[in-house]
């Protein structure tokens, strides 16, 4: 093709996005109207209706899709038209959403969105809907206006990963050979900071646990056994207590054997970030920072491994005293990973280090629930240089390459399965609040999504 014939396609296709971006717009908020909330039995039926209203959109297009049924929600596969001697990209993304309710704190109904200050608020417009969506028109726009799209591109918009997605391990198993590409493509990331576009190059991984800890058959009288009787309570907070040293480092033992070190390059690159950590803090309202020595707040929230507990139970903790010896007690925590260690390792140091530090006179289980690998990718590959050429084209910025802290297991899948790397081009903010209340994305930042999205198809091709 000459470079001439693809400017004019070029401008034809931005010609369309311009045209076209309120009726985008509304169709984002159609989409999120149905509350494809995963985790919920009771909104199967929603999560249905958002694979079809993504299966239908992108038919409308021309993108031949259907639904791929699992074990639990369905699965949209899409293909673009084949282009011989082209690359091909796999976009995934997630229509599924974090359960939520008004009374949870939002401002407005959470899946009626409303517009405020540039922003449109409601469960889903940043994670994931907003962001999968810019790939959508993104191919439409190439699809209706550019004379179809200048890559292949195949497009996997699943339903299960605000629940630890158990069936898409099988699905890119059985469709590995029908999946095969160059390239995958996610955006359920975020900016670095308003004007400040990023491409994410890591993630931490995840292993998520869930201890029980049992004591007497029922509950007791404190006054009556306290001393004589260990207390599961007491014994859980031991164990948790005993997770980590004085420095804030993890101290199961071998937690650090795998970890690969930062390299000079990222501890610079890291430094260079605008970040002011008093402005970071007052932000959340915390009176200090606090993590594992030697790392800076950047390097311990985005490239160090971690462990949290999430929630703690048993005993009394209703209005009043109550001077109970509870029969048990149980914790769920995570330790987030960073490349080269494995979760199930992760969970086997977890197994031994609590067999050690444990108290006598009670038993547990512990329960594994999901996990992902942490991933880094490759920075210097062609795909790469053409993202970071689309977002700064279309972010009117260059985007800075930086790891975030969150985990997206599909990339971990993708990396196994397909053997590719994955581009992590997310348009959210870190204040977009996803997982709690008043979520919201931005609308300029939707559009330019969208324009990046359709840039870097452009980008790959040449
Ligand atoms: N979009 C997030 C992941 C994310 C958040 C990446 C922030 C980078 C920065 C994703 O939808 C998510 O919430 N992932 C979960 C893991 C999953 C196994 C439930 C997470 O990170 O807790
Ligand atoms: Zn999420």
């Amino acid at each position: 093709m000459s470079s001439k014939t693809a400017d004019s396609q070029w401008s034809s296709v931005n010609q369309f996005l311009s045209e076209n971006a309120a009726r985008f717009e509304e169709q984002l908020k159609a989409l999120i109207r149905i509350p494809s909330v995963s985790a919920q039995p009771a909104h199967n039926a929603d999560t249905r209706k958002a694979a079809e209203f993504v299966c239908n959109d992108l038919n409308g297009s021309g993108i031949s899709a259907k639904l791929v049924e699992t074990a639990g929600h369905p699965i949209v596969l899409g293909r673009s038209p084949r282009l011989e001697g082209q690359p091909t990209v796999l976009v995934y993304g997630h229509y599924d959403v974090q359960p939520a309710e008004k009374s949870d704190g939002w401002d407005t109904e959470p899946f009626e969105p409303v517009e405020k200050g540039g922003n449109l608020y409601a469960r889903g417009a940043t994670d994931d809907k907003g962001q999968f969506f810019t790939h959508l028109k993104a191919a439409e726009a190439w699809m209706k206006a550019g004379g179809g799209l200048p890559v292949n591109v195949i497009y996997v918009i699943e339903g299960e990963e605000e629940v630890g997605g158990a069936n898409l391990e099988k699905f890119f198993a059985d469709y590995a050979s029908e999946l095969a590409c160059d390239y995958a493509v996610i955006s359920d990331t975020s900016q670095w900071a308003p004007g400040v576009p990023a491409v994410t190059y890591g993630l931490r991984g995840l292993c998520y646990l869930e201890i029980v800890v049992h004591g007497p058959k029922t509950d007791l009288h404190s006054g009556m056994f306290g001393g004589a009787v260990a207390n599961p309570l007491n014994a859980l907070c031991r164990i948790i207590s005993s997770l980590h040293d004085a420095s804030g480092r993890v101290a199961v033992e071998g937690f650090y054997d795998a970890v690969t070190p930062l390299a000079d390059w990222e501890r610079a690159e890291f430094a260079k970030l605008p970040f002011v950590e008093s402005e970071f803090a007052s932000r959340l309202g915390v009176s200090a920072l606090s993590g594992e020595a030697g790392y800076t707040t950047l390097e311990r929230k985005s490239a160090r491994p971690t462990c949290d507990v999430h929630g703690l139970w048993g005993g009394y903790s209703g209005p009043g005293p109550k001077t109970v010896l509870p029969a048990q007690a149980g914790a769920k925590l995570s330790f987030r990973l960073v490349p080269n260690q494995s979760n199930k390792e992760i969970a086997n140091l977890f197994r031994q280090h609590v067999a050690k530090v444990c108290p006598v006179g009670v038993t547990y289980e512990i329960i594994e629930h999901h996990g992902a690998p942490g991933v880094v990718v490759q920075t210097d590959t062609a795909g790469m240089a053409a993202a970071r050429r689309a977002v700064a084209l279309a972010f009117e910025s260059e985007p800075v390459l930086v790891r975030e802290g969150g985990s997206i297991p599909v990339v971990g899948l993708i990396k196994d399965q397909l053997k590719v790397d994955t581009l992590l081009l997310g348009w959210g903010q870190n204040d977009d609040n996803l997982h709690g209340p008043n979520e919201k994305f931005s609308l300029s930042d939707f559009h330019k999504g969208i324009r990046a999205g359709a840039r870097f198809m452009a980008e790959l091709a040449e």
